[in-house]
């Protein structure tokens, strides 16, 4: 058992969403949104639903916008207060009490790992939650999903990433675990391999956007050497960790929509509209007319 607590969160939000061309090109990827809200705030939201009180948002300069999410906007407000439209004010101020946000620029975009490093001096030597700004995870058992992974820190004490089965045709395009099973939910790392060829593969687990570290990660990170990309890959820290450390994988109870891509955009979009009481049933009935139609 860890005694720590997690409290904190860094959301790597600086890049470029080329998969999303052209809407990225003038718009951030994390401001994309599912229904009415942006990716971003759904992932802030998952992470203050956990117990994450301060968030350190890593963006680009290109993306003042995802600022503007986050800060208050008072001449909307006082607009919306003289009108009376409560609701709409409701949602605006939502977004106030959530967590503290901070920010910090990457100054060249090399990599996931380069991105957690500029959160150093922010987590001192606090434990700390990874979340990837563009992917939306939709818990299964009621807990979200960085809290799943803070449990399993909680519970062994050590740095913890979220795994999800994938089948062998995509496991290419992610970072991947091999261990024993602990438990149904809980696999004890002994191997980790960056967008391995599906021969290569320990296994069909797959890192999936979320992490829990202790600080011990930017010591890592400092020795790790460019790799795939020429980037700076987390995952080849947490390799050089895992020499020395425990490390653990929590198979989540949810699924991950990775909103940078437009498949994981549509796919999303349909899922979170259905599960809006006002529009589930319009909305259902739209979706089966459209499906039967094209059946016809
Ligand atoms: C990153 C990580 C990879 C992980 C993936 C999904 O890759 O490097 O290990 O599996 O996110 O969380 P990217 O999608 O940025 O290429």
């Amino acid at each position: 058992m860890s005694g720590k607590i997690v409290r904190k969160a860094v959301i790597p939000a600086a890049g470029f969403g080329t998969r999303f061309l052209p809407f990225t090109k003038s718009v951030p990827k994390e401001l994309i949104p599912l229904v009415d809200r942006p990716v971003l705030q759904y992932v802030v939201e998952e992470a203050a639903a956990s117990g994450i009180e301060d968030i350190l948002l890593v963006l680009s300069t290109e993306k003042e916008a995802v600022i503007r999410h986050f800060n208050p906007f008072p001449e909307l407000e006082n607009r919306l207060r003289e009108r009376n439209k409560t609701t709409e004010l409701a949602v605006l101020k939502k977004l106030d009490g959530m967590a503290r946000i901070h920010y910090v620029y990457q100054q060249e975009l090399n990599g996931l790992g380069d991105a957690i490093r500029y959160a150093e001096s922010f987590a001192g030597n606090d434990p700390f939650a990874v979340l990837l700004g563009d992917t939306v995870m939709d818990s299964s058992n009621g807990v979200p999903v960085i809290g799943q992974l803070i449990d399993v820190f909680r519970r062994y004490g050590a740095s913890v990433v979220a795994l999800e089965e994938v089948p062998k045709e995509r496991i290419h395009r992610y970072g991947v675990a091999g261990g024993t099973m602990l438990d149904g939910a809980v696999l004890k790392i002994r191997e980790l391999v960056e967008k391995p060829a599906p021969e290569k593969a320990p296994s069909n687990l797959a890192v999936a956007a979320r992490y829990v570290f202790e600080p011990e990660i930017f010591a890592a990170l400092a020795r790790t050497p460019r790799g795939k990309d020429n980037e700076l890959q987390i995952t080849d820290a947490m390799k050089f960790l895992l020499t020395e450390r425990d490390f653990y994988g929590c198979r989540i109870a949810g699924r991950r929509y990775d909103i940078g891509n437009p498949m994981g955009f549509l796919q999303g979009t349909v899922e979170f509209g259905l599960k809006r009481p006002e529009f589930r049933e319009e909305f259902k009935a739209f979706l089966v007319r459209t499906l039967q139609q094209m059946k016809d």
